[in-house]
């Protein structure tokens, strides 16, 4: 079993290199997030941005699994399998819904919109998706299950009710829009008229697949950076974006992984505030004027920095990764000097880890080791030994740097523009 994960801070393009590997599997399980995360794939002219589905659903022969770790908007994941029937992609009796995962309501949409405004500068910059609160419903053991779709009607309206009446009770207070409980119930009862048959016990159907020997991947959202607990606090996701989610969030153990695959960029982007030591308004510049690093989920133009190796390094340690998949390398085809982040200065010291503090690691100035670009394009390359000597010699010296192998190297969108190290 393969975990597949962001090294950064999300947008590294796992959705391609899922798709990819795909062609390899049987199962693609989805363990956490919801629809704040934007995977794209490119397939020849066609393209298609999953937010919820996981990506394997563009394999006809590999079944998925939106596991229980996952957040579900349940009219935004109607929308999305209405979307992918239109263009010929079955989901009946292929995706399948753990009934553990818990349900994002209007209100928590509206908790999340109506807390960043009230952050104002501070704010965290969060997709607005109502991903927050609904985790944090969770925790507090408030939440609605995606099983409880399952319930007569009736019954699911009680329970819907109730909790948007708690919402309302204290929403002018907090500066949170009001919910009508009429229209949830009514958008809930035809999202779970739709969205019933595909409701499955996620932990079940997952051992299954793993006693039958099914070649499984688990795809990972976001970001090691945007994970709640190793992230740069509190500008984070609040789910659990490294290896050990995956775990928790599918219920497979880590016993059953051989191998975890780290995606990460040529270079850095994140979304939304928060520290970002390597980052770089002429780079960004650049990157945007080429029509790259606009986000799938929201349009934002992403910031953009230098490849952060004290940042990657940490993301190697945190999630056991076995190999690496290095995507985007051709956003740098064009440039003559590419600086590459080895170590931070922070109050008068050199740091190879970064710091527990976010206030601290906003602080922190890269210490850079300038690397000669390969000035040509790298798009057409089809093996390793295609590419610019000037561009294996970053590729290998970034993995010494983070110390893990490379496996994959993406230099396009393409399903064709991807290949093994070596
Ligand atoms: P939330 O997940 O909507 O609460 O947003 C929290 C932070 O995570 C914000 O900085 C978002 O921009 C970021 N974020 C959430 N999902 C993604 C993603 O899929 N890619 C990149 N950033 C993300």
């Amino acid at each position: 079993m393969t975990i597949v994960l962001g090294l950064q801070w999300g947008d590294e393009g796992k959705g391609k290199i899922l798709d990819v590997m795909a062609a390899e599997a049987d199962w693609v399980l989805r363990a956490q997030g919801g629809n704040n995360a934007g995977h794209t794939v490119e397939i020849g002219k066609e393209k298609y941005v999953l937010h919820l589905v996981p990506s394997g659903i563009l394999r006809s022969d590999v079944s998925c699994l939106i596991a229980g770790g996952a957040v579900v908007d349940p009219s935004g994941l109607v929308k999305e399998i209405e979307g992918l029937t239109q263009r010929k992609i079955r989901t009946r009796g292929r995706l399948h819904l753990a009934a553990q995962a818990h349900l994002v309501l209007p209100h928590h949409r509206a908790v999340d919109q109506g807390s960043e405004k009230r952050r104002g500068h501070g704010k965290i910059g969060t997709t607005g998706r109502g991903i927050g609160p609904a985790y944090s419903d969770k925790a507090i053991r408030v939440g609605l299950r995606a099983g409880e779709l399952a319930l007569p009607p009736a019954e699911l309206a009680r329970r819907l009710r109730e909790r948007v009446t708690a919402h309302n009770r204290v929403a002018r207070s907090q500066g949170w829009e009001k919910i009508s409980a009429t229209q949830t119930v009514r958008e809930m009862a035809q999202a779970a008229k739709f969205l019933r048959p595909y409701l499955a016990d996620g932990v079940t159907l997952a051992h299954r697949a793993v006693a039958s020997g099914k070649r499984i991947l688990i795809e990972g959202a976001q970001g090691t950076f945007l994970d709640v607990d190793h992230g740069t606090y509190p500008f984070v996701t609040s789910s659990h974006c490294t290896a050990g989610g995956a775990c928790t969030g599918t219920g497979v153990p880590p016993t059953a992984i051989q191998r975890v695959v780290g995606v990460l960029k040529a270079y850095t982007t994140r979304v939304g505030g928060g520290p970002f030591v390597t980052e770089d308004g002429t780079l960004g510049h650049l990157l945007h004027g080429m029509g790259r690093e606009f986000g799938s989920t929201t349009g934002r133009a992403r910031r953009c920095g230098w490849f952060d190796a004290v940042l990657v390094r940490r993301a190697v340690q945190l999630n056991g990764v076995t190999e690496m998949a290095i995507t985007n390398l051709d956003g740098l085809d064009g440039l003559e000097k590419i600086p590459v982040c080895v170590g931070y200065r922070l109050k008068g010291k050199i740091l190879s880890e970064p710091p527990v503090e976010s206030s601290d690691w906003a602080k922190c100035r890269p210490i850079y080791r300038v690397f000669e670009g390969w000035c040509e394009p790298t798009t057409e390359a089809r093996h390793w030994r295609d590419l610019p000597r000037k561009a294996r010699i970053y590729l290998s010296a970034i993995a010494g740097l983070v110390g893990a192998p490379l496996g994959i190297i993406s230099v396009g969108a393409g399903r064709e523009q991807t290949f093994r190290h070596g």
